[in-house]
């Protein structure tokens, strides 16, 4: 007997940014999936799925948002749950791959989180993760299955691009940012014919304490220019407020930042909003509530590129593509 298959896509959203998801749903003219989410007196995570999902190509889309730790688990229980009623394809979709700053072992008796997480996902029964501007590329070996790496440079770039002009210089806020600078130098200059030059921060870190970073000095010539500095994320807003003071003292024009990921713990909007920065420019991987918003940030939506990528993979066509190679780093 020979029975026709039909694909079927679903989407569900964990509880942190169901805004970006209904986005995402919209783009696809699709609506959300029903499930339960409920907790526990305990505080324990209860899920379940109000309709069929059977034989589905079912996609769970969660930010990982504080609290972290209660959103990744929410996440690995709707995959969990769906993987046991039998859906067909699991693709776990986090825009901000939780824990990816602790991609190796730094120091002694440190854990590996972001393979942590990996081996997670894939324990959960995720067949397929999907992320946004990964903190190190390497993490996509973490997960022994495919890995759908996407860039929010091309939707941030675009959109600075009508206000840019020559005088540019892209700064990386530390060393190891410089290939995304040169990434974001060469995509300005290809697809908006700008002829930016790259510098970069000399910033260090001290080990004892968390999010605290000291910026040494400016590898580059700023002078008189208008300086965009590029990063993954912006968390407590310490590297690009001590980047951007640094970079005024040395004689920059103006500066501008762009980041994937907003973050904005604990003085990250109060530091942005007194840094000598004239325009932050973020997407929505993570959601910025509206006691987070200030004039100068910017926040765009990547919903667009992240439905273009589900349909790029439901229809089994090229997401590398879809970023002329720019998710490739
Ligand atoms: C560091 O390697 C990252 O790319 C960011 O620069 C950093 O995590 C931002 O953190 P914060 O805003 O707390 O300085």
């Amino acid at each position: 007997m020979r029975l026709p298959t039909h694909k079927r896509l679903m989407i569900f959203s964990g509880s942190a940014n169901r805004g970006l998801a209904e986005e995402v749903a919209a783009a696809l003219g699709m609506k959300l999936g029903e499930v339960e989410v409920s907790s526990f007196a305990s505080s324990e995570t209860y899920i379940r799925f109000s309709e069929s999902v059977r034989g589905s190509d079912a996609l769970v889309i969660q930010s990982h948002v504080d609290p972290v730790d209660h959103h990744v688990m929410e996440q690995l229980l709707m995959i969990d749950a769906l993987k046991r009623a039998s859906a067909k394809r699991i693709t776990a979709v986090a825009p901000f791959y939780p824990y990816s700053r602790q991609d190796r072992k730094a120091r002694g008796r440190e854990p590996i989180a972001a393979k942590m997480l990996a081996d997670f996902y894939k324990a959960a029964g995720a067949d397929r993760l999907l992320s946004v501007d990964l903190h190190t590329g390497q993490i996509q070996g973490f997960f022994d299955a495919p890995f759908d790496h996407l860039t929010a440079l091309p939707l941030l770039a675009d959109h600075l691009a009508e206000s840019l002009k020559d005088d540019l210089v892209i700064v990386s806020p530390d060393a190891g940012g410089v290939r995304l600078a040169d990434k974001w130098a060469e995509y300005l200059g290809d697809f908006h014919g700008l002829n930016g030059q790259v510098a970069f921060l000399h910033k260090r870190r001290r080990h004892e304490a968390r999010n605290v970073s000291e910026t040494l000095r400016v590898v580059g010539e700023v002078k008189d220019r208008v300086c965009l500095m590029v990063d993954d994320m912006i968390d407590t807003a310490g590297t690009i407020t001590n980047g951007a003071e640094s970079l005024k003292a040395a004689g920059a024009a103006e500066v501008l930042a762009a980041a994937t990921h907003p973050v904005l713990s604990g003085p990250g909007v109060d530091r942005l909003k007194n840094a000598p920065i004239e325009q932050v420019v973020v997407t929505n991987t993570l959601p910025v509530p509206p006691e987070k918003q200030l004039d100068k940030l910017m926040v765009l939506s990547i919903a667009p590129t992240i439905a273009q990528t589900i349909k790029a993979v439901f229809e089994e066509e090229s997401v590398s593509e879809l970023f002329h190679g720019e998710n490739q780093r």
